[in-house]
């Protein structure tokens, strides 16, 4: 308890959830412990509070999910709230009607958006001239729902965080690279990206993240891995150059061979899933069945979203605090 005269140090609220880097290291481990929080309720007794009761969160979707739409929708539903789904075809973001149109239109009706979208600058523009908080469902750029989730799951898993070496195989430009690379800065990891030559990151934006990064095209990069992390070779809308990244990313692959030369027999294997097994992972090491093969953690992290977006939902449309 603080003493008399002592100031509490109050963790900012967020306007938006938009990508990993605009959090502060507080702010991220609030929302961590949040998730933690409303997981435990949930479990403990079957239910969460209503803080979200008479809420409703519109969620606009360019691209198609499973994870994202079901467990946003579930999240609403668990906290007292509501939520619509509203498919590219019916709002036509940027073609039928501006972002900054639809944010103000939408504003009127509903207490939040979500939005999974092509280009990044959509889900700035539904927060720069909306007046209810944005949440980025995944964009060209960044998938930050997904990293806080596997933030969470590895915190759930192994409890301490600090020094752990994530390292991140494939294409490591991506959306999900992205936010991994953001978020393990956040909490002290260790992050290795291992991916040749044109799916390496952006330099810029290593250098804005806080994370301690290595890059390199060499599978020895693997070697003492504590997490191997990797996703699809072809993201959404790369469908035309899926021929070429399969050719340029094929020895990237995490399978068995690949587990063993971690040198780690209990290594977490991590994909945010959907997966093109066969491609970037096979079956073996995505089921965690059979001799080197890590321990898969998947469907954890599957499961995790649920509760790592009712946190973001808590806090931006319910008023909870992070601290
Ligand atoms: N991982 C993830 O975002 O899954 P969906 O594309 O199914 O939402
Ligand atoms: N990088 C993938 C992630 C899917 C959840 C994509 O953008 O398609």
């Amino acid at each position: 308890m603080p003493s008399a005269g002592q100031k509490i140090t109050e963790i900012p609220a967020l306007a938006h959830f938009l990508d990993i880097q605009s959090l502060t290291n507080e702010q991220f481990w609030g929302l961590l412990h949040l998730a933690r929080q409303l997981k435990e309720e949930r479990l403990r007794t079957g239910r969460n509070a209503p803080i979200l009761a008479g809420k409703a969160l519109a969620m606009i979707f360019e691209k198609p999910s499973l994870r994202t739409r079901v467990s946003f929708e579930m999240g609403m539903q668990h906290l007292g709230g509501h939520a619509l789904h509203l498919s590219s075809v019916e709002v036509g973001l940027g073609k039928r009607e501006s972002a900054p149109d639809i944010a103000r239109v939408l504003s009127g009706y509903v207490d939040g958006i979500m939005a999974r979208v092509f280009d990044h600058k959509h889900v700035l523009e539904l927060a720069e001239w909306g007046s209810v908080p944005v949440i980025n469902g995944l964009s060209d750029l960044s998938h930050p729902c997904q990293a806080l989730t596997d933030i969470f799951t590895l915190w759930e898993q192994l409890g301490n965080l600090t020094g752990l070496t994530v390292v991140y195989i494939g294409d490591g430009s991506n959306n999900v690279a992205t936010s991994l690379l953001e978020a393990g800065g956040k909490v002290g990891m260790v992050m290795r990206i291992v991916a040749p030559v044109g799916y390496q990151p952006d330099p810029a934006l290593i250098a804005q993240t806080d994370a301690d990064v290595t890059v390199t095209d060499d599978l020895d990069g693997v070697i003492g891995a504590d997490v191997l992390y990797t996703d699809v070779w072809t993201s959404m809308g790369q469908e035309a150059q899926h021929a070429r990244h399969v050719a340029d990313l094929s020895a990237y692959q995490i399978n068995a061979q690949l587990v063993a030369h971690t040198r780690n027999h209990d290594v977490k294997v991590m994909h945010c899933l959907p997966a093109h097994r066969g491609e970037e992972i096979t079956d073996d090491i995505a089921d965690g069945v059979g001799a080197n093969s890590g321990d898969s953690l998947l469907f954890a992290q599957a499961h995790n979203r649920l509760h790592a977006q009712k946190a973001i939902l808590a806090h931006l449309l319910g008023g909870v605090p992070l601290g």
